[in-house]
């Protein structure tokens, strides 16, 4: 095939209408192979296979200089996205340029006295190499021989991140790949602005303006940046991070859903990040995101220790107890100076040992949905209360944050680039001396949630009541109705709960068994909510021990009165739990509503939760391979009960192994029901947009899309019987180790026959070895990528005690951080064009 010429005149003519011209070529005999016996000359190009992009030299408009570039090939409104000399630009009129392979097998670009202006400058030497422009507009240099790739466009990025392209960082290579702006609209040169990854752990989204911080996105959380509130949830905005802890590496990459849409992230001239995607009906691009968007998205415009609000006026504003720097800058709308602390931390003072004596100790002021600030230190594996400790301990700790997905962030120094959004956002514990922590002033707020929570509490006890009862005296009856009705509760809104509800109350009028207690009681048992007696948080709130009159030991589980989100999680529990009776749940006794006081009272558990032995270097040698296999079984069936032989139908959505309590016998039971979700009978996947859970134990369909089913708690099923059988975590951005997750790494080892490794070295005495071969099958049954794939929780049980042979795993790729997208389309078509704005959607069979 040949390259075909066309008249220079003619592409003269052409190149003056164009913002940035190109040189239009015929279709006909183009080719996407350029190899060493051709040349490309100006007016000729090369297409790719499925014509989507073009490669050749363009001009941009009044500028006399010549590149050679790549553009979409079918799009009428032209777009530049990738350059290759734009630092070596030909004079327009040198028509003579070539583009060519060398006989060193580089690709070359000549000028008109055949000197080398740019080259891909391999050292890699081959005499049969070959340059292909693929269709996802990767221009690729391939040795003919070994088939090795020895240079591609992709990894020489300009201003253009195109789907399939990878942008960041490798430490030991020191290799850095990144957006560089052009200078302007119609010249490729390297502008001023550069869009990366940081270095930081994790790694934060970053432009920069020259050697000054113009954006930051925030560091990213598994699935995306925290500080880009209007991130949609999942993937499904197309980004991923992916970490190679042995490489010393993390690269960003973006996918589209959908191959049909035109789409790609560009870094403007004027430091504007953009999603940029093509409209085929008013055939013109439309940004479909931007970065900086609002005055508070420039780096740090309120200085040290000042919060920007972008619906306040002004915008800065100083942190809780910080003031100005300096008023006077402050009042001119000078705000770079920031703010400084008012009153002088406990721990920063030089007072004698009698006086501390008496001082009381400095403390931390929450912010809720802030952009978290730049330069901070993570630390490994802390929970929210270590952070806190590790932070009050260290006088140059200023602040904190336990962000899910990342764990701990600690803050020394200014708090630099702080925002307050209006949704999303995260937690920021700011350390204040005693006497700034004033008193909360959400009372009435609280007030309004609490009415609205116990009203609900009310109704949604006696839905169940009635249903449970009605189900009791019938036997059995069709499951539609009841899952219907409870499927509303879960679903609606208070207001139509509420309806349904006092519909039915006018009809029925029956009303609920829930025990209550008295809060007094409560008091006394619980020794006044003593620390002492506080066993750890639970999905709303702090848990503590207690000892009812009679003796019996019971754990309180108390709605901290700050947290308006938990309301929501307390009804669910409620409903839920109280109608759910099986010896691997954990028993809910009663309830106390009383004032501002919601406690719910479970019957306690002496050995609390398989995290604290299953994780604690010492404790978990008490485990033998009986008492594990005891605990997978023991979850198993009582999963399978939730899944189906309950009344309701329930999906639990949070299993993990802290919340799975254990008596004194080691019998599991699995508890939290805050975030579970009845599901109707009909209803095979739902849809969410709150994705809530735990990272490392979600499907990827469920923290992709938000897809949720049974099969999802089979996936997290798969994750906790691997963390029982090798007694390690998996934690998905686990950086200090040389896997990114448990999942992988026993695919691996599976792969390589070496499963049994994978086994806990504290299960020193043998047990049977085919048992935990089992038991690893199993798992990685349970954690395939394909929800089809995975088996059911009963056929789960059947093969836990049986010896059955069992299907061979698939690799789950989605746990080696790889998206897969297209899978992921294809399979759930339906699913991705439900209506977005509904919280959750029946989707039939
Ligand atoms: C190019 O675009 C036109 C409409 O703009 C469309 O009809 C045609 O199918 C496209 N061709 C390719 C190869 O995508
Ligand atoms: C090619 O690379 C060598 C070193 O690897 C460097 O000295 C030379 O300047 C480079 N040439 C071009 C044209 O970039
Ligand atoms: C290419 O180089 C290899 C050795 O590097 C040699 O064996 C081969 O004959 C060469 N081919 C051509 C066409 O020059
Ligand atoms: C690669 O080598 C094969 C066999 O030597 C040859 O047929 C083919 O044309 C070559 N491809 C290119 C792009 O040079
Ligand atoms: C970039 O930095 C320069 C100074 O280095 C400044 O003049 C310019 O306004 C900045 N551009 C933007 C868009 O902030
Ligand atoms: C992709 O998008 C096109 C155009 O919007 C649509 O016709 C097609 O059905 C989509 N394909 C998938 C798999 O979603
Ligand atoms: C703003 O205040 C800083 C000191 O806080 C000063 O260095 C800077 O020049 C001021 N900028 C303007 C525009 O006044
Ligand atoms: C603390 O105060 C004592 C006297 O009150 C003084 O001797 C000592 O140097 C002070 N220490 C510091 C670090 O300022
Ligand atoms: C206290 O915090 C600072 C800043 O994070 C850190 O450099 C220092 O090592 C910490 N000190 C201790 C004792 O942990």
């Amino acid at each position: 095939m040949g390259i075909h010429y066309r008249s220079t005149g003619a592409f003269l003519s052409f190149m003056s209408l164009l913002f940035v011209s190109t040189i239009p070529s015929q279709y006909c005999c183009a080719t996407d192979t350029l190899t060493q016996a051709q040349q490309i000359f100006v007016g000729q190009t090369l297409i790719s296979f499925r014509q989507i992009f073009e490669l050749g030299f363009f001009s941009p408009r009044n500028s006399g200089k010549l590149y050679v570039g790549m553009w979409y090939k079918n799009i009428s409104v032209h777009r530049v996205v990738w350059v290759a000399n734009r630092e070596n630009p030909l004079k327009a009129v040198d028509s003579a340029s070539s583009l060519t392979i060398g006989k060193d097998g580089n690709l070359n670009l000549l000028d008109g006295t055949r000197h080398t202006v740019w080259s891909t400058n391999v050292s890699f030497q081959s005499n049969s190499s070959f340059a292909v422009l693929s269709d996802n507009g990767d221009f690729i240099l391939k040795d003919n021989v070994s088939g090795v790739i020895m240079w591609e466009s992709f990894n020489y990025p300009c201003d253009t991140f195109l789907p399939g392209m990878m942008i960041g960082t490798n430490t030991k290579t020191g290799e850095k790949r990144y957006l560089s702006s052009w200078k302007t609209e119609e010249d490729p040169s390297p502008g001023k602005f550069v869009g990366a990854l940081t270095t930081d752990t994790p790694p934060q989204a970053f432009i920069w303006n020259g050697s000054n911080s113009h954006w930051r996105g925030g560091p990213w959380d598994g699935w995306k940046f925290i500080g880009i509130p209007d991130t949609k949830q999942g993937y499904a905005n197309g980004f991923n991070l992916l970490p190679d802890n042995q490489k010393g590496s993390a690269y960003l990459t973006f996918n589209t859903y959908n191959i049909s849409y035109v789409t790609f992230v560009v870094l403007t001239p004027l430091g504007s990040l953009k999603i940029m995607n093509w409209d085929e009906e008013i055939k013109n691009w439309y940004v479909k995101w931007v970065a900086p968007e609002n005055p508070c998205d420039f780096y740090g415009v309120c200085g040290p220790f000042g919060v920007c609000n972008k619906k306040k006026a002004p915008i800065c504003d100083c942190l809780k107890g910080f003031v100005p720097k300096s008023t006077e800058d402050w009042s001119k709308g000078n705000w770079t100076g920031g703010c400084v602390r008012r009153t002088e931390l406990l721990c920063q003072k030089n007072i004698t040992s009698l006086a501390l004596g008496k001082a009381k100790n400095d403390g931390f002021w929450k912010l809720n949905a802030m952009k978290l600030p730049d330069h901070f230190e993570y630390l490994y594996n802390e929970d929210s209360s270590s952070c806190q400790k590790w932070c009050l301990r260290n006088c140059s700790c200023v602040a904190y944050a336990h962000v899910a997905g990342i764990g701990c962030m600690v803050w020394a120094g200014g708090l630099m680039d702080v925002q307050q959004f209006s949704f999303a956002g995260d937690d920021l514990f700011v350390r204040l001396a005693h006497s700034e922590l004033g008193k909360d002033t959400k009372k009435a707020k609280l007030i309004v949630s609490f009415t609205t929570i116990s009203a609900v509490f009310v109704l949604a006890t006696f839905v169940c009541g009635l249903y449970w009862r009605r189900a009791n005296k019938r036997g059995k009856r069709p499951n539609r109705l009841r899952d219907f009705v409870l499927g509303d509760i879960m679903d609606n809104s208070r207001d139509t709960l509420q309806e349904t509800a006092s519909r039915d109350q006018v009809i029925h009028g029956e009303s609920s068994e829930l025990p209550t207690f008295c809060f007094n009681k409560i008091v006394v048992a619980t020794d006044n909510f003593s620390i002492t007696n506080k066993l750890g948080e639970g999905g709303f709130g702090p848990v503590y021990k207690g000892k009812l009159e009679d003796g019996t030991e019971v754990a309180v589980k108390r709605l901290s009165s700050h947290s308006g989100q938990g309301s929501e999680e307390f009804r669910n529990e409620v409903i839920l739990i109280s109608k759910l009776q099986h010896r691997n749940l954990v028993r809910l006794l009663g309830c106390c509503i009383e004032g501002e006081e919601m406690l719910l009272i479970y019957e306690y558990m002496t050995n609390r939760s398989l995290d604290t032995f299953l994780f604690d270097a010492k404790k978990r040698v008490q485990l033998d391979w009986a008492k594990r296999f005891h605990i997978i079984l023991g979850i198993a069936r009582g999963l399978l009960y939730l899944h189906r032989d309950s009344c309701l139908r329930v999906i639990h959505r949070d299993l993990k192994a802290s919340n799975i309590l254990l008596d004194d016998h080691m019998n599991p039971k699995i508890s939290d029901f805050g975030l579970a979700r009845t599901f109707r009978l009909t209803q095979e996947l739902a849809k969410t947009h709150r994705v809530v859970g735990t990272f490392g134990y979600m499907s990827p369909e469920y923290a992709m899309g938000g897809l949720f089913s049974e099969k999802s708690d089979v996936f997290s099923f798969g994750v906790l019987l691997l963390e029982i059988v090798s007694g390690m975590r998996n934690t998905i951005l686990h950086y200090h180790e040389k896997y990114a997750n448990l999942l992988g790494y026993a695919w691996q080892l599976w792969n390589e026959k070496k499963a049994l490794d994978l086994m806990d070295e504290a299960l020193a005495e043998s047990p049977s070895q085919s048992d935990v071969m089992r038991c690893i099958h199993i798992g990685l049954l349970c954690i395939q990528d394909h929800v089809v794939d995975r088996p059911t929780m009963s056929a789960v049980v059947v093969m836990l005690s049986s010896g059955a042979d069992l299907p061979l795993p698939k690799q789950p790729t989605s746990t080696m951080q790889t998206v897969l997208d297209s899978d992921l389309r294809s399979q759930h078509n339906d699913v991705y064009s439900v209506n977005e704005a509904s919280v959750s959607v029946i989707v039939g069979r």
